[in-house]
């Protein structure tokens, strides 16, 4: 089994890749509403409105449905977003400053045309109305449930204690394996963050996992377009899984590819791309590094 690290726009990188070639799709986009800096030009979730999210979003997941099989699924894990919360400022800690200059300079604190002051965008439902209708079968809205809220408590609405994953399959008819564990027989998954804080927004292990087990068979191929600090991949690999992951940033990408490496010294093959691929996105003012090449320990090339 394999991961394979793709650094680049997935824009341009999932035009590179093969028609019906991975069994699942299992990821997290950049949220609506410039949550997160991820510091690169070119990265998603930065659109003034919801609608254009929406579309560009519906563009790069048409590219994913060619990428998989017939039988194929894509699990969707995205937020909702309140127009103009103003309270966002996720990021990289010690970040905060650089999130600012992208918030000012989009202009998030105000609420896009047709919202108001504090209207909840529900731009996650409006994501998986237009993948449905772009085509996909919208199959279940699986409720992810966090113990803990993820922002303070509200003087005026409850806390946001949970995010949606989307489960949406390419035809009528697709593999899924329901496993023998109590979640399955439920739409709301409790599942505790594992972050270890080098990522803004890296996806718990175990809900990587859930999608995983169910989605793609032992020795098939997992597509994570988004593939930040790498979970995806590094849960893939643990499962006998192999893994597609793309990632615009290169210092994610390289930390990806030495997470996964360190996960399991011994049998994890990890190549991650050296350059760009396709139309380089730089950040503005700086020149990115390239991804390295990380340590493999059988013969995971790059190819
Ligand atoms: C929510 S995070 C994904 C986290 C990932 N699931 C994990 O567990 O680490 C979204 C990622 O998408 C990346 N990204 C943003 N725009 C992108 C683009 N156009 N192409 C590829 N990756 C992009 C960001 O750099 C970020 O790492």
């Amino acid at each position: 089994m394999s991961v394979r690290i793709l650094h680049g726009d997935c824009r341009d990188v999932l035009k590179t890749l093969p028609d019906a070639s991975v069994q699942c799709c299992v990821t997290s986009p950049p949220y609506w509403g410039g949550l997160r800096d991820y510091g690169h030009d070119g990265q998603l979730g930065m659109e003034r409105e919801p609608a254009e999210y929406v579309g560009t979003m519906v563009d790069v997941f048409r590219d994913v449905r060619r990428v998989l099989l017939p039988t194929g699924t894509l699990w969707l894990n995205v937020g909702d977003v309140y127009a103009a919360s103003g309270k966002g400022g996720g990021g990289n800690r010690g970040d905060r400053k650089a999130w600012e200059t992208v918030a000012g300079r989009n202009g998030f604190r105000m609420p896009p045309p047709g919202f108001k002051m504090k209207d909840l965008t529900l731009v996650a439902f409006a994501l998986a109305d237009a993948l449905r209708r772009d085509g996909w079968y919208l199959r279940s809205t699986i409720i992810w449930r966090k113990p803990s809220a993820v922002e303070p408590t509200r003087l005026d609405r409850p806390a946001v204690s949970h995010e949606y994953l989307f489960l949406l399959s390419v035809a009528e008819r697709y593999y899924a394996r329901p496993p023998a564990e109590v979640w399955w027989s439920h739409s709301v998954w409790d599942i505790r963050s594992d972050s270890d804080g080098n990522h803004p927004a890296a996806m718990p292990a175990e809900l990587a996992r859930r999608c995983l087990i169910v989605g793609c068979p032992e020795g098939g191929t997992a597509l994570d377009p988004f593939h930040g600090y790498g979970t995806v991949g590094m849960v893939a690999d643990r499962l006998q899984r192999s893994c597609i992951g793309i990632e615009l940033n290169p210092t994610y990408a390289d930390m990806a590819s030495r997470r996964i490496t360190g996960d399991a010294p011994l049998f994890a093959e990890v190549a991650c791309s050296a350059t760009a691929i396709g139309r380089e996105r730089s950040a503005s003012g700086s020149t990115p590094a390239p991804c390295s090449i990380a340590p493999t320990n059988r013969a995971g090339q790059w190819t």
